[in-house]
Order: structure tokens, then C-alpha cells, then sequence
């Protein structure tokens, strides 16, 4: 097949989808070949709108060149201009630092920093290539940025972190701005954040998205669990205060009532419109993932591409799961299942969280914003149920009409 005609298809694609929105962006998609980046894979399959995985430890990705859709709603996110100084972490395939080096233009600067050596050596076969000549690639952990080319303009993780590292704030000039997969209680979401110059980073957009997770010094502890003899695995995030893996997988082997709910919900909502407003706003929640074909659940779960899913509320003694009661692709009517001695009580706060979600207008990933107050930085007290206590920053996290109502 022809490179340039599949990669102008896979950019007419990402326009039509409204992944793509200006034309910086486009021109960088059009002039910089993929399939030199991916150069064991078919030219149709190099422009092909998937993530595909270019590394793989022990069953595991450790390195994938990105789904193209995922890095222009970045890119377009990151908010490049010609001449912008731009650190990047996670090189990879070196396939996203080409394209902001397109953008900055030969005014500019891109340092892409890959914790893996190997990656970063075929990175820079790539580049080559593709003749690419101004990416400057550095094999070292991201954790610490890139202090020789600071200060940055812009500072795009494409990788998963638990965290706002100081080195990436101290790295940035002031109003620049801070780009990365954030996890936040099991939710991943794409932040970009402005460094205001009272220190404290408030996001300019939100994205959901799903992120290999950095290794190395800031390594994430956010991790899936799996319920030994569920067929389960619980995502849960550090901060769920109860119960342990074990007696989840315990109460799961304790089915009660289920009570229909009002809402109607699709996998969509589950996931990433109510799991997300769940997650922000109850330090219990938690998601399941069905991980074999057969579990020990009473009831289907939410088709999630290749796996099948939900959400809950995890108590000490009890736990609380949304179930589909006609199980499709679409929307539909939804119950709450109750397990173990307080699941009724658990399965009242998931009730009323559907209602207060669905009251707020079904709020998805793009209408919150976020508020990163870095630790040391001084800043009024902040509402408790939504902040996130992270190492390094406490996160608030605010539907976007009352963030705006603040302004
Ligand atoms: C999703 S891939 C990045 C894709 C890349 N941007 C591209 O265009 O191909 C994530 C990358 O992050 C790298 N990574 C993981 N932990 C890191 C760390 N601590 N510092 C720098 N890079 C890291 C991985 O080795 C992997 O190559």
C-alpha cells in the first residue's frame, strides 16, 4: 500500500473524528511518516488508528507506539507554537517527538527522554530515517525531567504517572504548561495543567485515556490486584481505605439483593462518565475487572472492549457493584448488587452517587477541572472529599461549571 495515501486516510480519519482540530496539528500528522517508526509492521497496519506494542517484558507492554487518535487529542491538549522548548517522557518510537519537532519548527527544541537504552537507540534509527535531524533523545528516568535543557515551554509525559513530580514543575518556565496521564483513584485521565505563578497548576483540559505507567524511581503503586478463585481483579488506588484484595474476593462469594436504579448506563458511563465522577468523589470506590471467561459473579458486567467490567464501593464488611440488568452495547437499565453484612448500606451511596451524577448533567472526563497544588506550595484549604493526597501535591477535582463559577 501506499504510505502517503494510508497516512493521509488515517488523518482524514482523525479530522472527520474531531481528533485532530488545527492545522499545526494536521500538517505534523501529514509530513511525518509513521510506518518509519514502526518498521516491522505492514504500511496499512503503521496507519492503522491502534496503539501498537513495540515492547513487551513478561507478558506485559512496556513500550507501544500510541494510538494515533490518543496523540492528536494530546498534541492538540499540549497547545504547541513555533519556537516552544519541549521535553518529553516516554520517547518510545521517537513517532511523537517527530511531530512536535514539526510544530516547533527549527526555532524550537525537542528533548525526548526514554528510561530504556535500547528504546532510545531505535528511536534514534527512526528519527533518522524519517530525517529528522532536531530531536535531541536522552536515555535516563523521566522522574527527574531533563534539568540541562530547562526551562521548558511544555512538558508532555506519554506515560502514566501517579504523581506531579517537582522536577517537572520546577523545570517549567512560568506559564508553561504541564501535559501528562494522571492517575487519579483508579481513573486515568490526560491533564493539561498552567503553571500559575502562585505555584499552583490548574487544568486547562481533560481527557480520559489509558497509559502504560512509568517505571523507574516513580514507578506506580496504583496496581490491579487479582481476587484469587473470582475469575476478578480489583483497580483500586492506594488511597481505598478497605477492605484488603482478600476479603473483597471473599465478599464477592456473598451475594444479596439487587435493587434496580434509575439511571440508565452504558460502558461508557460506567467507565469513564459516572465511574469517573464515583472515583472523584468517594475515597471507596473501586472498579472490578472480569479478567477470566468464567467469574463467580452472580451477574454479567459491562462490555469493555476485549475485557468486561464495573464499578463499586468497597466497605469493611460489605461491597456494592452496578450491574447491566439487560446486558447490550448501548445505554441501558442498570441495578446495584449488593455483597455481604453492608452491602445495603453500600449499595444506598452508589444509588444516590447515580443520582447526584445524572442530576449534574452526566458528567464525562472533559467536564472537570483539576486544581495541582504542589506540596510546599501555600494555597486556601481545599473541600475535602475531592481532593486527592498524592506524595508530592494534593489534587482537587471540581465539575468544570462550578470551577468556573469560582473564577
Ligand atoms: C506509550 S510509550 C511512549 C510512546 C512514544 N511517545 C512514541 O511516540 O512512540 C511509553 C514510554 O515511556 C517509557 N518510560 C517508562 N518509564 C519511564 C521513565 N521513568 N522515564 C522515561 N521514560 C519512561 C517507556 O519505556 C515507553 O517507551
Amino acid at each position: 500500500m501506499d504510505a502517503e495515501r494510508a497516512r493521509n486516510e488515517m488523518v482524514d480519519g482523525l479530522r472527520t473524528a474531531g481528533r485532530i482540530r488545527s492545522a499545526a496539528v494536521e500538517e505534523a500528522f501529514r509530513s511525518v511518516p509513521r510506518h518509519l517508526f514502526l518498521p516491522n509492521l505492514a504500511v496499512a497496519d503503521a496507519y492503522a488508528d491502534e496503539a501498537v506494542a513495540v515492547q513487551v517484558t513478561d507478558g506485559v507492554a512496556t513500550s507501544s507506539a500510541s494510538q494515533p487518535s490518543m496523540m492528536a487529542i494530546m498534541l492538540e491538549q499540549l497547545g504547541l507554537r513555533p519556537g516552544h522548548r519541549v521535553l518529553e517522557i516516554g520517547a518510545g518510537t521517537g513517532y511523537n517527538a517527530a511531530l512536535m519537532a514539526r510544530i516547533v519548527g527549527p526555532a524550537g527544541a525537542v528533548t525526548a527522554v526514554d528510561i530504556d537504552e535500547e528504546l532510545v537507540d531505535r528511536a534514534a534509527v527512526h528519527l533518522e530515517s524519517a530525517g529528522v535531524h532536531t530531536v535531541e533523545l536522552v536515555a535516563a528516568d523521566g522522574a527527574h525531567g531533563h534539568p540541562p535543557g530547562a526551562p521548558y515551554d511544555r512538558i508532555v509525559l506519554t506515560v502514566g504517572s501517579d504523581d506531579v513530580l517537582p522536577a517537572w514543575v520546577d523545570q517549567l518556565v512560568p506559564d508553561g504548561r504541564l501535559l501528562l496521564p494522571l492517575a487519579l483513584r483508579g481513573s486515568q485521565l490526560s491533564v493539561a495543567l498552567d503553571l500559575g505563578r502562585d505555584g499552583v497548576l490548574r487544568s486547562d483540559s481533560v481527557r480520559s485515556c489509558a497509559f502504560i505507567r512509568l517505571r523507574g524511581e516513580a514507578a506506580s503503586t496504583d496496581v490491579s490486584r487479582r481476587l484469587d478463585g473470582t475469575g476478578v481483579t480489583l483497580l483500586a488506588p492506594d488511597d481505598l481505605a478497605e477492605p484488603d484484595p482478600g476479603r473483597v474476593a471473599e465478599l464477592l462469594g456473598e451475594p444479596r439483593r439487587r435493587r434496580d436504579a434509575a439511571v440508565p448506563l452504558g460502558a461508557v458511563d460506567v467507565w469513564d462518565g459516572f465511574g469517573l465522577w464515583l472515583a472523584l468523589t468517594e475515597t471507596d470506590a473501586c472498579r472490578l475487572l472480569a479478567t477470566e471467561a468464567e467469574t463467580s459473579l452472580p451477574d454479567e458486567l459491562f462490555p469493555l472492549g476485549p475485557a468486561s467490567g464495573t464499578v463499586a464501593l468497597a466497605g469493611a464488611d460489605g461491597l456494592a457493584a452496578v450491574v447491566p440488568t439487560e446486558p447490550g452495547p448501548g445505554p441501558g437499565p442498570v441495578a446495584v448488587r449488593e455483597f455481604g453484612p453492608d452491602g445495603a448500606e453500600l449499595a444506598d451511596r452508589l444509588l444516590a452517587a447515580m443520582d447526584e451524577w445524572a442530576v449534574a448533567g452526566r458528567p464525562g472526563a472533559p467536564d472537570w477541572r483539576l486544581t495541582v497544588v504542589p506540596t510546599g506550595v501555600d494555597a486556601p484549604a481545599l473541600p475535602a472529599p475531592r481532593v486527592i493526597v498524592k506524595k508530592h501535591c494534593r489534587v482537587l477535582a471540581e465539575p468544570a461549571a462550578r470551577a468556573a463559577g469560582r473564577a
